[in-house]
């Protein structure tokens, strides 16, 4: 496929125009930063692990019919992907306490919450990525109150898809973090990246963290686990036909 201008360069992809106005080629960089870009570095063949782990993740989603960004995989770092109108939203998904919930919340790490949790922030690193209510989104005209039952919807929907998905290769599902945007006909579609980067996954075993919390709290083999968890996205599964 041939490139032509870059579109946008964030923290761990670049975007890049294709010769079709449509397609959009997504490149996953190793470059890793945390914290708002506070803390900074590289993960040694992360953007091959992320391209191979998303593009598996979203053709799994499809056949649930939850509709997804990707169309293809270029090249061990590359992906083509359906052009989006993005709605500046992070949506996080949290099945287990983690992370930011610890500090807005009286849950210990490692809690299993009664219903999973749904919770929004609006996508604004001058702003620090603040969370947003629902109300707050609406007000803000970020999307229409229509759009954003669409996308809880497809939201909780992916959790329930990717929780089995997971549990079956005996990883727990603990968070993760989705990006929806509209394609040329208006319907919402999910869009970005599934990958460590934006999920966190604990050995259902061991409880070992197997995400870039490892990069984020220093805790040392994090190659070794990115490959990890691209290895057991791959692994055989009885109860699947893929
Ligand atoms: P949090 O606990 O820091 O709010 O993160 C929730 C989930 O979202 C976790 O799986 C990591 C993911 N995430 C991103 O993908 N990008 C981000 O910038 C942040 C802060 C979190
Ligand atoms: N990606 C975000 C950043 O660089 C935060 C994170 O994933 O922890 O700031």
């Amino acid at each position: 496929m041939e490139t032509r201008n870059k579109l946008y360069e964030g923290k761990a992809k670049i975007l890049f125009e294709t010769d079709d106005p449509n397609v959009i080629l997504q490149r996953f960089k190793d470059d890793a930063t945390a914290f708002n870009g506070k803390k900074r570095g590289t993960i040694a063949n992360k953007g091959y692990v992320n391209n191979q782990v998303s593009a598996h993740l979203y053709r799994y989603l499809s056949s649930y019919f939850i509709p997804t960004h990707f169309l293809d995989v270029v090249s061990d770092t590359e992906m083509t992907v359906v052009k989006l109108e993005m709605i500046p939203i992070e949506v996080v998904v949290r099945n287990i306490a983690a992370g930011s919930l610890l500090k807005r919340s009286d849950h210990k790490e490692g809690d299993v919450l009664p219903v999973p949790l749904l919770e929004f922030f609006l996508k604004d690193d001058d702003k620090g990525d603040p969370q947003i209510s629902r109300e707050g989104i609406l007000e803000q005209e970020l999307c229409t109150a229509e759009d954003l039952e669409i996308l809880s919807r497809l939201a909780l929907k992916t959790n329930a898809v990717l929780k089995s998905f997971w549990q079956r290769r005996n990883i727990k599902l603990v968070d993760f973090k989705l990006e929806f945007g509209k394609n040329h006909e208006g319907k919402i579609v999910l869009g970005d990246e599934i990958s460590p980067d934006t999920c966190r996954f604990w050995d259902a075993t061991t409880d070992e963290k197997m995400d870039k919390d490892r990069f984020r709290q220093d805790l040392g083999q994090v190659e070794e686990t990115y490959e990890a968890i691209r290895r057991r996205v791959f692994m055989e599964d009885h109860l699947e036909t893929e």
